[in-house]
C-alpha cells in the first residue's frame, strides 16, 4: 500500500491539534482545519490555544519544517491530502443529550469538498459519538453532500482516542491500543497501514470493529474509568463512618487484586474535566434512548455530584457555620498538571461556600485567571499557598498539586486564625495532623483515627 503522506485534522480544539503537531512531528504532511479564523491566524504564527507539555515546541517545528499548515478551507484541505480526521467537539444539550451539530456541520463541509474532488478520500471520526452516529448521520450527509457512495469513492472509519489532559503527546507516543471502526474493509486497512507507519517503532495492539462498536468502545472506556472513581468514593462515605477506617488504605489493598488494578481508585472530592461527567450523561440518555437500562450510570454520576459538597459538610464539621468566616480553597484546577476548570469539583465548593456567606480566599498555581474571569469580585485571589492560609479559619484540599503537599501542619497552624483543614484529596499523613493537634478530616477517613 502507498506510503501516506498527507491528512488533514477537522477542529483544532484539545484533540484535533496534540495530534496535529504529533504527526507533523512524524514526518506527515498536516493541514489543521478549523472555523474560527483567529484560531487558525494564531496557530499558523506558533501560538498554541491551550496549555499541554511540549505543544508550543512541536507546533513551532512542524511550522518550521513545513509540516504543519493551518487553514478554514475544507476544500484545500481535503483536496490535499488522503485522509481526513474529524476532531470537533460534541458537547451536551440543555437535557443531558448529545449535540450532534458541529459533526453534521463538518460532515456536510466534507461532503461538498469531495464532490469535487476525483480520487478516493478516508474520512476518520475521532470526535466521542453517540453508537449509530459514523452509519446513520455522518455516512448520510458526506453521501448526499458528495453524490459519492460510501464504500467505493471514499471511505469511514470511527477511530476513537483516550488521550488524558496533561499527557496527551505522551499518550499519543505510546497508546495502549488502536480501535479502528470501519464501515468496509478497505478503509480499515486504509487505517490501519498508517498507524502501522506511525508506529513502526513500537508494538501498539490495533482492534478491528464496526463502527457502532468503535463508538461504544469510547463510552465504555470512560464509563468504566468514572465508576471506579464514584465506586472508591462511594467506600470512602462508608469509611468516614467507622471508627479507625481509612479508605486508602482499603484501596491500597484491593488495587493488589489484580483483576481490580490500583488505578482510578483515588478517593477524593469527585471527577471533574470535560469528559466524564458529558460522556456519562450522553451514555444515559443514550440508553434510555434506546430503552436499555442506565441505573448503574445514573449512580455514578449522582455520587459524583454530590462528592464536591463533602468538603463543605466537613468544613462546617469542624468550624461550624461559615458565615462571614474566611475559608482557604487550595487548588481550583480539575487535576493537577492543567488550567482547565471545566466541571471542576471547586466550583461547586466555592459556589456553596458563596451561598453560606463564606469569605472565600482561592488559590491555585495556574488556573487562577480562568476562575477570575468567572467570579470576578466575588473572591479574593491570593497569590500563594501562603497568603492564601494566611488568617483563614479552615483550609480545603480540592486539588492534589505538588506544591500543596509541602504544606506542614506546623505551616498552617503558624499562618492560619485557627488550623482546621479539610483533606478532600487525601495528601496528607492523617497521623501528622492528630500529633500536631491541628482539626483534620479527610475523604474517607474514619473518626478517631489517631487512636488505633
Ligand atoms: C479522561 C480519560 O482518562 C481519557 O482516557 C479520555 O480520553 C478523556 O477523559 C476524554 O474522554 O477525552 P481526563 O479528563 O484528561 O481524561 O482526566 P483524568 O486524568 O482521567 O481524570 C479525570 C478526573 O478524575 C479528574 O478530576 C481526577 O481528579 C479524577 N480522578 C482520577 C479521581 O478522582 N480519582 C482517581 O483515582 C483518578
Amino acid at each position: 500500500m502507498m506510503k501516506i503522506k498527507n491528512v488533514s485534522i477537522i477542529g483544532l480544539g484539545y484533540v484535533g491539534l496534540t495530534m496535529a503537531v504529533f504527526l507533523a512531528s512524524k514526518g506527515v504532511r498536516v493541514i489543521g482545519v478549523d472555523v474560527d479564523k483567529e484560531k487558525i491566524e494564531k496557530l499558523s504564527r506558533g501560538i498554541p490555544t491551550f496549555y499541554e507539555e511540549k505543544l508550543e515546541y512541536l507546533l513551532n517545528e512542524g511550522i518550521r519544517e513545513n509540516t504543519l499548515e493551518f487553514t478554514d478551507s475544507y476544500e484545500y484541505a481535503i483536496s490535499n491530502t488522503s485522509i481526513t480526521f474529524v476532531t470537533v467537539g460534541t458537547p451536551l444539550r440543555e437535557d443531558g443529550s448529545i449535540d450532534l451539530s458541529y459533526i453534521e456541520e463538518a460532515s456536510t463541509s466534507i461532503g461538498k469538498a469531495l464532490k469535487k474532488k476525483n480520487s478516493y478520500h478516508l474520512v476518520v471520526i475521532r470526535s466521542t459519538v453517540i453508537p449509530g452516529t459514523c452509519l446513520y448521520s455522518v455516512k448520510n450527509i458526506i453521501e448526499e453532500f458528495s453524490r459519492k457512495k460510501a464504500g467505493i469513492e471514499w471511505g469511514l472509519c470511527m477511530n476513537p482516542e483516550f488521550l488524558k489532559e496533561g499527557s496527551a503527546l505522551r499518550d499519543l507516543s505510546k497508546p495502549a491500543r488502536i480501535i479502528i471502526g470501519e464501515y468496509d474493509k478497505k478503509s480499515g486497512d486504509i487505517l490501519e497501514e498508517f498507524y502501522r507507519q506511525i508506529y513502526s517503532d513500537v508494538e501498539i495492539p490495533i482492534l478491528r470493529t464496526s463502527l457502532s462498536t468503535a463508538e461504544m468502545i469510547k463510552y465504555a472506556n470512560n464509563a468504566f474509568l468514572a465508576t471506579k472513581i464514584s465506586f472508591i468514593n462511594s467506600i470512602a462515605d462508608i469509611c468516614e463512618k467507622i471508627e479507625g477506617c481509612d479508605v486508602v488504605e482499603v484501596a491500597k489493598a484491593i488495587g493488589l487484586d489484580f483483576r481490580i488494578s490500583p488505578l482510578f481508585l483515588r478517593a477524593g472530592l469527585g471527577y471533574g474535566g470535560s469528559c466524564f461527567s458529558k460522556d456519562i450523561k450522553a451514555l444515559i440518555e443514550f440508553a434510555k434512548e434506546v430503552e436499555a437500562c442506565p441505573i448503574l450510570f445514573e449512580s455514578v454520576d449522582q455520587v459524583n455530584q454530590r462528592q464536591p459538597l463533602k468538603a463543605v459538610k466537613f468544613c462546617e464539621q469542624l468550624i461550624g457555620n461559615v458565615k462571614g468566616r474566611r475559608i482557604a480553597v487550595l487548588g481550583l484546577a480539575f487535576k493537577p498538571g492543567t488550567d482547565d476548570i471545566r466541571e471542576a469539583p471547586s466550583l461547586k465548593i466555592i459556589n456553596e461556600l458563596l451561598k453560606r456567606g463564606a469569605n472565600v480566599v482561592v488559590y491555585d498555581p495556574v488556573a487562577m485567571e480562568k476562575v477570575k474571569r468567572l467570579y470576578g469580585e466575588e473572591l479574593v485571589y491570593a497569590s500563594n499557598v501562603l497568603e492564601c492560609i494566611a488568617g483563614a479559619e479552615c483550609a480545603l484540599i480540592i486539588t492534589e498539586w505538588n506544591e500543596f503537599k509541602k504544606i506542614t501542619p506546623q505551616i498552617f497552624k503558624e499562618y492560619m486564625r485557627t488550623p482546621a483543614i479539610v483533606d478532600g484529596r487525601r495528601i496528607f499523613n492523617p497521623e501528622d495532623f492528630m500529633k500536631a493537634g491541628v482539626k483534620y478530616m479527610a475523604i474517607g477517613l474514619g473518626f478517631n483515627y489517631s487512636t488505633r
